[in-house]
């Protein structure tokens, strides 16, 4: 049997995914040995394809949509920002045989903000689009940063409403409908929903962007999103998408695994050259 570490990446649809190219960079770049991969895994067979993954000799895995939630279900320990998420995107196995899960979303989603665009958080007022579980993962990590406040705006206010009140203890956040944005502005509008993927946007007023504001998608494509480009189109001082936070997660996800950080840079440098 091979003594290489195995790695994967399971979630649903998968084949776009940048993630076994971005730890094999790591790998190359810190001298590590290891295979990562991308596996198409149905939320139904998310439990057995975990299971026979670890049994196998796998050591730690991603997971994404739409299985973080059975990942944070599945892990018989956790760390505390996967707790407040309720959402898991890496499984660590560790010494004793036990799955740790973690969520390296919210970390990876500041740490490209603060260090990789200069966009602050501290004081400033943020509105985040979508309340899903996406929205769930940021939420914590980005009131850490102490912003005057975060509005969750979403097209089911139920649904925004439901994280305010999960997180409200932990600084100043509302909730409310995309209609009720109209005598708003902020200075870092944040794309949560999905609507990216199918090239739709929720519907934004032109002043919601406060002067010198900046916007910011989660999600990542080739070409410039629907809302990077609602951005440019509204004078924001930056408007990009996911890609360095994906670096991010995936930086930290494989600090956990390997006890080794990664320069994300060149790497994020490397993935903007491939996608024009
Ligand atoms: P994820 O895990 O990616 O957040 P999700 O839990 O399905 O996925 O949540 C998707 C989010 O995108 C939700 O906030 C959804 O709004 P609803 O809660 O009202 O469904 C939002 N969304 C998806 N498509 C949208 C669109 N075309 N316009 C506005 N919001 C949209």
């Amino acid at each position: 049997m091979s003594s290489i570490d195995r790695y994967a990446v399971f979630g649903q649809p998968i084949s776009h995914s940048k993630s076994p190219r971005i730890h094999q960079l790591f790998a190359e770049q810190t001298g590590q040995c290891l295979h990562y991969s991308a596996l198409e895994v149905p939320a139904e067979q998310f439990t057995d394809a975990v299971t026979s993954f670890f049994a196998n000799g796998g050591k730690g895995l991603n997971c994404t949509v739409p299985l973080k939630e059975l990942a944070w279900a599945y892990a018989g320990l956790k760390t505390e920002r996967a707790q407040r998420a309720k959402a898991v995107n890496t499984l660590a196995l560790q010494e004793d045989g036990s799955i740790l899960g973690d969520n390296t979303d919210g970390i990876g989603l500041v740490t490209d903000l603060i260090g990789n665009h200069a966009i602050n958080l501290s004081g400033r007022r943020i509105l985040i689009l979508g309340a899903g579980g996406a929205s769930r993962g940021i939420i914590s990590p980005l009131l850490a940063e102490a912003p005057e406040s975060i509005v969750i705006a979403n097209r089911t206010i139920a649904k925004a409403q439901q994280l305010v009140g999960e997180f409200s203890e932990q600084g100043k956040l509302s909730a409310c409908g995309f209609n009720e944005l109209n005598t708003q502005s902020f200075d870092l509008i944040i794309n949560a929903t999905s609507s990216s993927l199918t090239d739709d946007l929720p519907p934004l007023a032109k002043d919601l962007l406060a002067n010198q504001g900046s916007c910011y998608d989660l999600a990542y494509s080739n070409k410039a999103t629907v809302f990077v480009r609602w951005g440019l189109e509204h004078n924001a001082l930056k408007s990009v998408d996911g890609l360095g936070m994906l670096v991010e997660q995936a930086a930290e996800a494989f600090y956990i695994w390997r006890g080794v950080r990664p320069i994300t840079a060149p790497i994020i440098d490397l993935l903007n050259t491939e996608r024009h």
